[in-house]
């Protein structure tokens, strides 16, 4: 048993699309959130930015005495995963290989779609993992650079947003059966997402998928929080507006929660 929190990290709001789904499956577990929105979106930033603010991040959850770090965000999971979870002696997850695999077991016609930031789809690294998982793959890759801002600001069902993610969308239309939402951001835009793409086309939300990695990863080690232990205590911090991050936070995780506002 580990009663300590599991920290999550993200640019901005979209890590709390893994943190609702942890929260539906592992609900004893206790969060430790920081969400970067001040400097969001990451994804047009160059590589090593993205590592500086990553590691910002993590060192700022590791002053939490978190017992496991979850890089809730493709694009510092594309640059600096590795290095973080070579560093540190607490388990650290990504978003990115449960994604990949959850496509190739999803897939019916082996056409997979990945939508992400400018720098996860330049990383091309949901092509190398699938391929290497699974070489007869059709990937296609297509960075959706407006979606973030979108998400950040609310705008979750606005007609600008349809009109944003249907006209992104369209080189992808008709050409794939499965479509990896390769930024924590998107899960928030899935109805309209969904709407463009058809209902037959199965949508994979890598953060949600990397959940069931958790919880293997608290077995194996035996750090499951005790379950008598019934006072959750879950923490969100923001580097931006602490009001911004409680309505998005409060509307997606149906939950009353503790924001708080920090400087790196
Ligand atoms: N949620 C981040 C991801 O999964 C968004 C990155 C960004 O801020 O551009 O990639």
């Amino acid at each position: 048993m580990d009663n300590r929190p599991i920290g999550f990290l993200d640019s901005g709001v979209g890590g709390l699309t893994v943190v609702r789904e942890l929260m539906r499956q592992l609900p004893h577990e206790e969060v430790v959130y920081i969400g970067d929105s001040a400097r969001a979106p990451y994804g047009p930033r160059p590589a090593e930015q993205i590592r500086d603010y990553t590691w910002q991040l993590v060192n700022f959850l590791l002053t939490k005495d978190v017992k496991m770090i979850v890089i809730a965000c493709n694009t510092a999971t594309a640059v600096v995963w590795e290095e973080v979870k070579a560093k540190l002696d607490i388990p650290v997850l990504g978003v990115i290989l449960p994604g990949a695999s959850a496509a190739i077991k999803s897939t019916t016609g082996g056409k997979i779609g990945v939508i992400g930031t400018p720098m996860t789809v330049q990383s091309d690294i949901y092509r190398q993992k699938i391929e290497a998982l699974s070489p007869e793959m059709e990937v296609q890759s297509l960075a959706c650079p407006k979606f973030v801002p979108l998400v950040e600001s609310n705008e979750l069902q606005s007609s600008l947003t349809k009109k944003v993610v249907y006209e992104t969308l369209h080189p992808l239309a008709g050409k794939v059966d499965t479509l990896v939402l390769g930024c924590t951001h998107y899960p928030l835009l899935r109805p309209i997402i969904q709407n463009m793409m058809g209902p037959s086309v199965k949508l994979i939300d890598s953060g949600a998928e990397c959940v069931r990695d958790i919880s293997v990863l608290l077995n194996y080690f035996e750090i499951n929080r005790s379950r008598d232990k019934h006072e959750l205590n879950h923490r969100f911090y923001t580097t931006a507006n602490a009001k911004r991050f409680a309505e998005i936070a409060e509307n997606w995780l149906n939950l009353k929660v503790n924001v708080e506002h920090v400087t790196l």
